[in-house]
């Protein structure tokens, strides 16, 4: 197949992850006769550097027409002063906004050759496999802002339309896996939260009859995410509770440089990345692990191009190298790492 491919590198450790990533893919175009066409583009605070914005129209308009995005991740020191009125994070939100991609998937399935890079005791993390599906495109990240001298605010605001089809997403998925859906929430205190919870039981009791639904509050789940880890099949939550469980989840896998997502919608096109940041303390040493943004473009095989052999040709690789002990410094004991390019290369092996 023919494939027009968006690389955004982004920023920090990004164009280090993607351009590791890049020829990952054009090894899958070789072995399995694919012509894959990248242009790449600017987003963040490259953007802001070269074009005074975040996300330029010409980015914008490219990702439009592309039949998939792969990013890799925008901000840093450079961009953070707290009263910068441009903002590179601010590219990523309109992106995914502007695209419509409501539904951003995070697996989470420690792999069993890097259990000892995680905190969390290895007999609890054997059989880990949860998806978390985190709504992108509302909540406190898209509501008003105000602010003065003396206070700020952040509106929250769900509609039913918006949770119903994130929580269609999660339901349709758990009913492929395991048939358990846990939505979260913050039903106690947050009006939203009282919304979420009805709009999802009522979804899953008149259209996944199949799908066994459970709520769970934002605070214990955060506990028994890392004390029960193999309970969770399928989780569904809002935007900024989900930003943060699946930071806290990549522990289970044992870095974050492990974490892969894709963000999708209504449309064929997602965008995929890791679900870690541009890593300012290690950027331009490429030690960086690539396998998150690896993963994050099996996904885009298996979700954008409807090539599932190769998805899993990809994480076959990327299980192999990590079988074979291939670890970047965030998951090797000390003295035993291996940079950027060299764990990229022994995926492509695997490929070959
Ligand atoms: P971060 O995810 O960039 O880094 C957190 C820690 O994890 C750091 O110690 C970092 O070195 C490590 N880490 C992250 N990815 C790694 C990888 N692939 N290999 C090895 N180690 C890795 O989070 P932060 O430091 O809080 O944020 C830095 C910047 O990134 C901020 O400007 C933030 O807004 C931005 N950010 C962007 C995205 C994105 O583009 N999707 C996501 C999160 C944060
Ligand atoms: C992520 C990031 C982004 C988010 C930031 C950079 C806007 O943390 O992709 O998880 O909060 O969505
Ligand atoms: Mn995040």
């Amino acid at each position: 197949m023919q494939a027009d491919i968006v690389v955004l590198p982004g920023d920090g450790i990004g164009p280090e992850i993607v351009s590791a990533t890049v020829p990952v893919l054009e090894a899958v175009a070789r072995r399995f006769g694919h012509q894959f066409r990248f242009a790449e583009h600017d987003i963040g605070g490259i953007a802001i550097d070269r074009h005074g914005e975040p996300l330029p129209a010409a980015t914008l308009e490219a990702a439009r027409k592309a039949d998939a995005i792969l990013l890799g991740a925008v901000g840093g020191p450079k961009w953070s002063d707290p009263n910068a009125t441009v903002r590179p994070e601010q590219g990523l939100l309109a992106i995914r906004k502007a695209l419509g991609l409501f539904a951003n998937l995070r697996p989470v399935r420690p792999h069993p050759a890097a259990l000892g890079a995680s905190p969390i005791k290895s007999e609890l993390l054997a059989g880990v496999d949860i998806v978390v599906v985190r709504e992108l495109t509302g909540g406190i990240y898209f509501g008003d802002k105000t602010r003065s001298d003396a206070d700020a605010t952040d509106l929250c605001r769900y509609t039913v339309a918006e949770i119903e089809r994130v929580v269609r997403v999660a339901a349709e998925l758990a009913r492929q896996r395991r048939g358990h859906l846990t939505s979260v929430d913050k039903a106690n205190v947050l009006e939203t939260s009282r919304l979420w919870r009805d709009v999802a039981t009522r979804v899953v009791r008149d259209e996944f009859p199949d799908v066994a639904l459970e709520h769970q509050l934002v605070d214990s789940m955060a506990m028994h995410l890392l004390s029960k880890p193999r309970a969770y099949d399928v989780i569904v939550t809002e935007n900024m509770f989900g930003d943060i469980l699946t930071d806290e989840a990549s522990m289970l896998a044992g870095s974050l440089g492990l974490l892969a997502s894709a963000s999708l919608g209504a449309a064929r096109v997602g965008i995929y990345e890791p679900i870690h940041g541009s890593a300012p303390d290690i950027a331009g040493q490429g030690v960086a692990n690539p396998y998150a943004t690896i993963l994050s473009a099996a996904m885009m095989l298996r979700h954008s191009l409807g090539l599932e052999t190769e998805a899993a040709a990809v994480e076959a690789a990327v299980h192999g190298a990590l079988d074979a002990k291939v670890f970047t410094a965030d998951l090797a004991a000390q003295g035993a790492a291996v940079d950027t390019a060299r764990a990229a290369a022994a995926v492509i092996e695997r490929l070959a």
